[in-house]
């Protein structure tokens, strides 16, 4: 039997890289379609901005996905398994992963969605490495990817600042190189699915069809627990790793409000200069926060060679995820790829009029 058989190797990042959709969708324009403000949700979310996608979520990922591959230095067709962390598939039938799959050429590869909403691309990674340890995969794809802004009634300011659109992509490689997951937390209560959740998305009862669907939140009871889990699983990982809160180089959490991940950050008595926030730009992006911050993290030189850094992220379902990850020797992309989206000069106030029609709002 050889090594990777008997599961003795470890696995790596190689890659990595982001796709957002052009369209940007500012406080102001909100301002013009529903009862909000810039001061509220600038204040109470960190929120300046967010993308509004042209494309589904499996354009977005293709070239997300094409850009860490380039980062790799690898081929589409190198790769075994494509792994879409999405809540927002283009459609449930084929999967986001299959249509990526397709879209790339990664002929080899087998390919499956994975739905743990905000927490999805951390129980992706998760999945990928021991997949990888157990020898059951050398070269996984794994996507974060979302397009929640099909969910969201724009009308709506309880839950129409928050959320945005975008994708971003990891290539985990087999390796003998020290380094990769040191350990993770991956957790679910479904008893509280309530608290976040799009009703009328799915097969249950809904005789007329005549329910829209789009995402219900109780914002404080989500905002109380996503600070007390993602808290506790980061210490718990931290500590399963053999490693102390002063080993952290970078605090990569999901970006669903920055008092959120401040009071994480306060709960782990971290220096909010180890921790990576991006929300102003993108807001919360779901299952795409994650591998967006981790490229962007890369690109602005915030990893060394050898760092540890904690990933944390909450979600619908409810569901919570923590690991702890040592980076590899290599912090820069072996190559780039020249993938982009179909152009589009629409804005995002022009792709959002059905939404605004849709709810009663046209403009
Ligand atoms: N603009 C203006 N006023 C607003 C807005 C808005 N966009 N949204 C809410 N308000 C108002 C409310 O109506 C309320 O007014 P009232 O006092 O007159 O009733 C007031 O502001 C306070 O509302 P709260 O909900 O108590 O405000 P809070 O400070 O809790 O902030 C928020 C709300 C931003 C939703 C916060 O609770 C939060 O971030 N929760 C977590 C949400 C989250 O992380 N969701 C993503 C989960 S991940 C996933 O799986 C998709």
């Amino acid at each position: 039997m050889t090594e990777r058989e008997h599961g003795l190797r470890g696995a790596i990042i190689t890659g990595w890289g982001k796709c957002v959709p052009p369209a940007v969708l500012t406080n102001a324009d909100l301002e013009t379609v529903a009862d909000t403000s810039d001061e509220w949700i600038t204040t109470r979310t960190g929120i300046k901005e967010r993308r509004i996608s042209h494309v589904e979520v499996s354009d977005l990922s293709a070239v997300a996905a094409q850009r860490a591959l380039a980062a790799a230095g690898l081929a589409a067709t190198a790769i075994d398994l494509i792994i879409v962390a999405t809540c927002t598939p283009d459609r449930v039938v084929p999967s986001a992963a299959a249509r990526v799959q397709a879209k790339i050429g990664a002929t080899a590869a087998a390919a499956m969605d994975l739905n743990a909403a905000c927490s999805g691309f951390l129980f992706a990674l998760s999945t990928a490495d021991q997949m990888i340890r157990a020898g059951g995969a050398h070269r996984v794809l794994i996507i974060g990817a979302e397009k929640l802004s099909y969910f969201l009634d724009f009308t709506n300011r309880a839950t129409c600042a928050l959320f945005g659109d975008g994708a971003g992509a990891v290539v985990l490689e087999e390796s003998d190189e020290p380094g990769g997951l040191l350990a993770f937390e991956l957790g679910s209560d479904g008893t509280a699915g309530d608290l976040l959740c799009i009703p009328g998305s799915g097969t249950e009862e809904n005789p007329l069809r005549s329910m829209l669907p789009t995402i219900l939140m109780e914002g404080p009871e989500v905002f109380r627990r996503a600070v007390t889990l993602m808290g506790d699983a980061s210490t718990r990982v931290i500590a399963r790793a053999g490693l102390e809160m002063s080993d952290i180089a970078l605090l990569i959490p999901h970006q669903a409000n920055v008092r959120i991940i401040d009071a994480t950050a306060r709960r782990l008595d971290l220096d909010p200069k180890r921790v990576f926030v991006n929300i102003a730009s993108y807001g919360n992006t779901s299952a795409a926060t994650i591998p967006i911050a981790l490229a962007e993290a890369l690109e602005e030189g915030r990893i060394a060679p050898g760092a540890v850094v904690v990933f944390a992220a909450f979600g619908g379902g409810f569901t919570w995820a923590a690991v702890a990850y040592r980076w590899g020797s290599r912090v820069t992309p072996l190559g780039t790829s020249d993938a982009e989206l179909p152009p589009s000069t629409a804005s995002a106030l022009e792709l959002l009029a059905p939404n605004l029609e849709l709810h009663g709002r046209g403009i």
